[in-house]
């Protein structure tokens, strides 16, 4: 079955000044990777010079290439032929790379994909935020390059269970994942074999639970998953660590933390510091009632108040800390209605965990055009995502 996307137009027509660059070759090096994966060059154009988006590059490749799509100030291609390769090229482990989606950098070395992010997020905070001075840290890797996702989400069509093909929403077959952990990527075959075969796409999760255990579940239509949870244990351990030793420093008593999750800062912060008080949010109510659970547990209800609402009708009721905030929001970033109670509560101490350096520059210019005082204590990556182009990144704003 063809099922091609129809959102994506691989060869839209563009305007009529670059119109005709559509299908045209042209011989280009690659001068670094982009925030969605893909190689970024220039070709001259008129008396400019264009950006095009190359799909699979690496840094520093020399390649032929086809335009593929034409925009007025941005071109898209495919490679050709690699003409001289990048020296961080490699044969990529994973033997579904690359038709299958799931990962976009199998090509390019863990060293090289971690300073290609590091160069994104560089220049976003360039753009974003020119003129305030910032350091980038040296990036926390993960401990695993392959093998460190505790879920992973697979799509059943007929009887192929995989991820979707790159640029297509047909399904690539697999039998192993090399980024989900050993104990998942080994169960893939028994769940093809398990599942009746569909007529229509099917979404499944396969993760480790609570408990270790394995498990695997329909989830409908749900993005992601039933509920979040970190998907690299052995990082998210480091990262809960750092947002403890950052808010021990502050010592706090007094901290409101929004899309708290189940808890996965919280309780790490109640144990380590015993005068603070804490208010959580989310609106997600599994992960709620598991901390809830937790919190009853370990005798901290009089600590710790974990709200199940969404951040922008709980902050249009109460007030936020203004001792430190800590915000961990979903891709998208936080809603305007967030960011301004922030801005008008004015904590002292701010820490924002973000999985998409995008809307953490664009949040973060909101917050510090509105307020000048806060400066950048603290800037790291955290390589959540290996051979991926996603990455986690841990910021530590204070006004003292
Ligand atoms: C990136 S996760 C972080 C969760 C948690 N801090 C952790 O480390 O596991 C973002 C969380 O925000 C929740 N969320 C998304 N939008 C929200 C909103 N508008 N209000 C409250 N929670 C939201 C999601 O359910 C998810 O649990």
């Amino acid at each position: 079955m063809n099922n091609k996307r129809p959102l994506k137009q691989n060869n839209k027509q563009g305007d009529s000044e670059t119109g005709s660059l559509l299908h045209s070759e042209h011989v280009v090096t690659v001068e670094k990777l982009a925030v969605g994966g893909d190689g970024v060059a220039r070709i001259p154009f008129k008396d400019r010079s264009i950006v095009v988006f190359i799909k699979l590059a690496a840094q520093e490749d020399e390649l032929k290439i086809k335009i593929t799509f034409v925009e007025k100030n941005f071109l898209r291609a495919d490679i050709l032929e690699i003409l001289k390769p990048s020296p961080a090229r490699r044969q990529a482990p994973c033997p579904y790379f690359p038709t299958c989606g799931g990962c976009a950098w199998q090509h390019i070395d863990e060293s090289e994909q971690v300073h290609q992010k590091e160069i994104i997020l560089q220049e976003l905070f360039q753009k974003f935020i020119p003129g305030v001075d910032f350091n980038l840290l040296p990036t926390i890797y993960s401990p695993k390059n392959l093998h460190y996702r505790n879920r992973i989400q697979l799509k059943r069509l007929g009887t192929k269970l995989g991820y979707f093909q790159r640029e297509s929403h047909d399904i690539v077959d697999i039998d192993l994942c090399l980024i989900a952990e050993k104990e998942i990527s080994d169960q893939i075959p028994m769940v093809k074999a398990k599942l009746r075969p569909t007529t229509e796409v099917q979404k499944f999760e396969l993760k480790l639970n609570q408990k270790n255990e394995f498990e695997y579940y329909n989830i409908g239509d749900q993005g992601e998953g039933l509920s979040f949870s970190q998907v690299n244990n052995e990082i998210n351990q480091k990262l809960v660590g750092l947002v403890s030793q950052i808010v021990t420093k502050i010592n706090p008593t007094f901290v409101s933390e929004l899309y708290a999750g189940a808890g996965n800062f919280t309780f790490d912060l109640l144990q380590k510091l015993p005068n603070l008080r804490m208010e959580s949010v989310e609106m997600n109510s599994e992960l709620t009632k598991f901390a809830t659970q937790k919190l009853t547990s370990l005798s901290y209800q009089k600590r710790l108040f974990a709200f199940t609402s969404d951040c922008e009708s709980f902050v249009a009721r109460r007030s936020l800390s203004k001792q430190l905030v800590i915000l961990d929001p979903p891709r998208a970033g936080c809603s305007d209605i967030v960011l301004k109670k922030i801005i008008e509560t004015g904590p002292t101490d701010l820490i924002y965990i973000s999985c998409h350096p995008v809307f953490l520059a664009r949040d973060l210019q909101k917050i510090m055009m509105a307020n000048q005082n806060f400066k950048i204590r603290h800037l790291q990556i955290f390589d959540m995502f290996p051979q991926t182009d996603h990455f986690e990144t841990f910021l530590y704003l204070s006004t003292t």
